[in-house]
């Protein structure tokens, strides 16, 4: 029986963890990314759509990736960025980045480019989004008749009493930059039971550790294969200084993972993926030390198709077997060689 590509549309903010998810869509053959929003998040949208264009071309994909401005900053607060994890622009650490081959689409916005992605793949796509949920939300907002086409929304985003911001670090960057995005996707009936959630719960088990960086580094003879462990030392240098962390966690690639199991890629039992189906509200009060907290509102059974889907573990060594590979791939095709 042959199993159709999942395809997907990826609104990122490169962001060291994000080229990981961006490697992993572009070169597994699970995955068809019809096209990447590059938006503010981990640094300004100018860096993160420079840093996108820059990825896409060191992996030799400037013909086969559209990438277009996405959200410029949340629905209500001020733009935050991350310089402390991810450096001024956004994906510091390396000289290996080649100035960028392919430029932004602007002829037409990320909103009529994911509208079309979604019409034409009806049912069967998936939005991933691993910065702020404003580009998501802004498209589903605007453009409701689309809720009913996109089959799942796989989103890096949240803890479930854990946190990396705010004064108590209680909430997660991604959630906390924009609050108000985030809770109209985690509210909207159409929405929330279609919402994939991978939350530090199960981002803090993937920890790129020396044994990892090594086989990503390999003999030596790859330059993106360099390119990668320069930036996961820079990742492991800054996350050290920044939260304390031995070796830096690989959040945004698991976005993917749930897809592979819930489209007939992998069976449950190689996965091993748990979850919970939860409500969840994120707190918007600006004056609250736990602003941007994912709190659990409900939890359903999950026998009920009812809750998102907000996954706390799953086999992390088959995580890693699928960057290794996807990696192998792209060193295969890469520019930079
Ligand atoms: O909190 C981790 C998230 O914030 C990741 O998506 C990382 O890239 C940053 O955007
Ligand atoms: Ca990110």
């Amino acid at each position: 029986m042959t199993i159709n590509s999942i395809p997907i549309w990826l609104d990122c903010d490169p962001g060291h963890d994000d080229a990981i998810a961006m490697l992993i869509s572009c070169f597994h053959p699970a995955f068809k990314l019809l096209g990447l929003g590059a938006s503010y998040g981990n640094a300004p949208s100018e860096n993160t759509s420079y840093n996108a264009r820059s990825l896409i071309t060191a992996f030799g994909k400037t013909q086969d990736v559209p990438i277009y401005p996405s959200a410029k900053r949340p629905w209500v607060f001020e733009p935050e960025y991350a310089p402390d994890v991810h450096g001024a622009s956004g994906l510091d650490g390396t000289t290996l980045l080649p100035v960028p081959e392919c430029e932004m689409i602007i002829e037409k916005s990320y909103l009529d480019a994911m509208e079309e992605a979604i019409i034409t793949h009806n049912g069967e796509i998936t939005l991933v989004s691993t910065g702020a949920l404003t580009s998501v939300a802004t498209l589903l907002r605007d453009r409701p008749h689309l809720k009913k086409m996109v089959r799942y929304i796989s989103i890096m985003g949240g803890g479930i009493d854990l946190g990396n911001r705010n004064d108590n670090h209680s909430a997660e960057f991604n959630i906390w930059i924009d609050p108000q995005a985030a809770n109209f996707i985690l509210s909207d009936p159409d929405i929330k039971n279609k919402c994939i959630l991978l939350p530090l719960n199960v981002t803090h088990k993937a920890i790129a550790d020396q044994r990892v960086q090594d086989q990503i580094r390999g003999k030596g003879q790859s330059k993106l294969r360099e390119l990668f462990y320069e930036l996961f030392k820079f990742f492991e240098h800054c996350y050290k200084d920044a939260q304390g962390f031995d070796y830096p966690p690989t959040h945004d690639p698991l976005t993917l993972m749930p897809l592979l199991q819930f489209y007939g890629w992998v069976n449950p039992s190689v996965l091993q993926l748990t979850y919970r189906r939860l409500n969840l509200h994120a707190i918007e009060d600006r004056n609250s030390p736990d602003l941007g907290k994912t709190c659990i509102l409900k939890e359903y059974n999950s026998q009920e198709d009812l809750g998102t889907i907000v996954c706390f573990d799953m086999n992390i060594g088959f995580f890693w077997e699928q960057v290794f590979q996807a990696l192998d791939r792209a060193a295969k095709s890469s520019t930079i060689e």
